[in-house]
């Protein structure tokens, strides 16, 4: 009996394929099985106009993806009367009614998706969805709930640890919002317009971690006491004040973003506090004045980064940093402050990035050993014109420093020496390898500017005018591989780039170029920018050095002689490289009016005005020898009668 059973198990397993396809033919389509991927135990059904799931279901299937379908009223019958799934996905469908009790008898339901559906209909009936067992994640985003609806999906859901509310239109969180669900680690409720939050509403979930409360409504938080959470959104509300609950209590919160908000004050956070990632950026912060009286001062021993940027703060006294030991990046970027100093030995000793971008900064000072892990700083946009010429020499990591847009100059190496003014050291920088010095009205690149600084790219682009010494950039032969030079309105170039023997990307575009820099077979230039020059014969034997390592070659926007270039042109046409601006590459031509596409010149455009030319020539000598004829005749003639005249004599 056994064996018989084993058997006939077997048989349907064979035959279980060729079951489906003819079930398949004799249903109408939507509910083919054959249309959806069944992979093991797994069915995806998506995007297939379906009202329900297909009737022929694999016994025991675990998933079923019926998204982006179109079942409108979820029951047992739309479900195909299996309870053993394991994750359900009905996302973007149009489900306005649930059989009440539908999922009491999932016991093995961990996920359902039901985000993006028409629940809020559902939820006009009042009714409890019924017991949701099993469940651990349940997504009801964007279902246009409002307050009190979530409730008829949460009153029985004591496994449920993620809940998503996103998108739905919720004003206020009660005290019984969360009432049913107390497993709860992680809430999202972004995107809805919440103005108010009772007291106590979360205080029942002790295993809460995640909230995310950002984009909503919220004005102020006054006591903040949700010891166990670890992350806290509430960027993109109209925060005006954050104030935890004061009390010893040992707050667990790692991460706190206050981003887009309307905080005057930076936010009174817990005395006892880990956090390591707080974003106040975006707000009204005009100082950041911290402390009250030191027996209630917090410490930030833990927080790695700080981001301020886009405020209206005008300084940030140095003992705001004294309780920061573990910082690693700091924004200040986009605000007013025009003095930033680090001056007690040791402080932000672990910081990494610093950002003082935009900010009308005048003043810049470090004192000997503080930012000793400093490796990146960007101070772009500023109004530095003179700072301590020996500045960076004190920053030992430092790598990469962005200084565009203020009005610096560089110390040449003798000046070293002295205590220069007006200028800044850029040698002797042992780790720097990123300098962007762009758009400074710098005037002069003195000899050995950088050396030993082991620069891989230099942009010196957007300095009009700028006058480079021969020997500028000698020290770099072995580093410099990116050099930037746009916009300078250079006409000759007096610094021998040949010997930068790692330089691969050089940008020369927009000066006045009117030769190439010579270039040997030794050079390993692969991208190179000489767009808008004035450009109008290329050396050839520059261009075939060039050829065995060049990828790219921008060259647009140069008065190019066609005939002239006629090798370069052919290089151009027949080797590998990339001109992406080919479409603007145009030479002159005599016997066009208007410029011509490089693609379009032959070899034979110029020889046959070659051949015009000989043609002329030949033209001209017989109209000369004609001339020279006639003339002779003439003479011959005018000579006749005289002669006829002496004959008749
Ligand atoms: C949904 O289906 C059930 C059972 O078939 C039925 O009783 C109910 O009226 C339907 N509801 C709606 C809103 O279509
Ligand atoms: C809940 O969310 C966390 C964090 O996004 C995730 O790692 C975890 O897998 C989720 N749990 C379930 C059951 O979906
Ligand atoms: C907070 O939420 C905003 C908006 O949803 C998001 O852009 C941001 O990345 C979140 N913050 C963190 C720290 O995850
Ligand atoms: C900073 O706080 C201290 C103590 O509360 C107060 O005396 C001082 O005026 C405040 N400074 C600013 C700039 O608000
Ligand atoms: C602030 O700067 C940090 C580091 O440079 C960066 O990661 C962050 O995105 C910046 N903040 C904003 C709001 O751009
Ligand atoms: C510096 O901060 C600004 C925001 O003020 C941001 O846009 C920029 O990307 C940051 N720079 C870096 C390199 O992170
Ligand atoms: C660029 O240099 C040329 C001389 O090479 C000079 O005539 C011209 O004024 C300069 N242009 C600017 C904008 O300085």
């Amino acid at each position: 009996m056994a064996a018989f059973q084993l058997l006939f198990q077997l048989l349907f397993q064979l035959l279980f394929p060729l079951l489906v396809s003819c079930v398949a033919t004799s249903t109408r389509p939507p509910r083919h099985l054959s249309a959806c991927q069944v992979v093991q135990m797994d069915v995806f059904c998506s995007d297939l106009s379906l009202k329900s799931a297909p009737v022929n279901l694999p016994r025991g299937v675990q998933t079923l993806d019926l998204s982006r379908n179109q079942v409108q009223n979820l029951t047992q019958e739309t479900l195909a009367y299996h309870t053993g799934f394991h994750h359900l996905n009905l996302r973007s469908n149009k489900i306005h009614f649930i059989q009440p009790g539908l999922f009491k008898d999932m016991t093995e339901l961990k996920v359902l998706d039901l985000s993006r559906n028409h629940l809020n209909v559902f939820a006009l009936s009042k009714i409890n969805v019924g017991p949701l067992t099993a469940v651990k994640s349940l997504d009801l985003s964007s279902n246009g709930l409002y307050t009190g609806m979530s409730d008829y999906f949460l009153a029985e859901s004591p496994s449920l640890e993620n809940l998503s509310l996103n998108g739905n239109s919720i004003t206020k969180i009660s005290q019984t919002t969360f009432r049913g669900s107390a497993s709860l680690r992680k809430i999202g409720l972004h995107n809805n317009v919440i103005l108010e939050i009772e007291d106590g509403a979360f205080d029942s979930l002790n295993r809460l971690t995640e909230l995310d409360l950002s984009k909503n409504s919220i004005t102020c938080i006054t006591d903040f006491n949700l010891c166990n959470l670890k992350v806290l959104n509430l960027s993109k509300n109209s925060m005006e004040f954050f104030q935890s609950a004061t009390s010893a209590d040992y707050y667990n919160l790692l991460s706190l973003d206050l981003s887009e908000n309307k905080m005057s004050y930076f936010p009174l956070l817990p005395r006892n506090n880990r956090l390591e990632y707080l974003d106040v950026s975006r707000n009204r912060l005009q100082s950041v004045n911290v402390t009250g009286s030191p027996e209630k001062k917090v410490f930030f021993y833990h927080l790695r980064y700080l981001d301020m940027s886009y405020n209206q703060l005008k300084s940030i006294p140095e003992s705001f940093f004294y309780c920061m030991r573990s910082l690693e990046v700091l924004n200040v970027s986009n605000n007013c402050i025009n003095s930033f100093s680090v001056a007690n030995e040791g402080l932000l000793h672990t910081v990494k990035i610093i950002n003082l971008s935009y900010n009308p900064l005048q003043s810049l000072t470090f004192g000997e050993n503080t930012l000793q892990s400093l490796e990146k700083l960007f101070l772009i946009g500023n109004d530095l014109a003179t700072l301590d010429h020996r500045i960076f020499q004190r920053l030992p990591s430092i790598k990469h420093l962005e200084l565009q847009r203020n009005n610096l100059q560089i110390c040449s190496s003798d000046q070293n020496q002295q205590d220069p003014l007006g200028c800044v050291s850029f040698s002797s920088v042992p780790n720097l390898q990123y300098l962007d010095l762009s758009e400074n009205n710098l005037r002069t690149l003195p000899a050995n500017a950088f050396s030993n600084s082991p620069l891989t790219l230099l942009d010196l682009s957007l300095n009009l005018g700028l006058d480079m010494d021969k020997d500028s950039l000698s020290s770099l032969e072995h580093s410099l591989v990116h050099l930037l030079l746009r916009e300078n309105n250079i006409s000759s170039l007096n610094t021998d780039l040949s010997s930068l023997m790692s330089l691969k990307h050089i940008d020369l575009s927009t000066n006045q170029l009117t030769a190439l820099p010579v270039w040997n077979k030794d050079s390993s230039i692969e991208s190179l920018n000489l767009r808008n020059n004035n450009l109008v014969t290329l050396e050839y034997s520059t261009m075939l050095a060039l050829e065995h390592s060049l990828k790219t070659l921008y060259m647009g926007s140069n008065p190019l002689s066609c005939c002239n270039n006629l090798d370069f042109l052919h290089m151009v046409q027949n080797s590998a490289v990339v001109v992406p601006d080919i479409e603007t590459v145009t030479c002159v031509h005599e016997e066009y009016s208007e410029p011509v596409n490089i693609e379009k010149v032959t070899q034979e455009m110029c020889h046959r005005s070659g051949v015009q030319n000989v043609v002329i020539a030949v033209v001209v000598t017989v109209l000369v020898a004609v001339i020279v004829l006639v003339l002779l005749v003439k003479f011959c003639h005018s000579r006749k009668p005289k002669h006829n005249r002496s004959f008749n004599a």
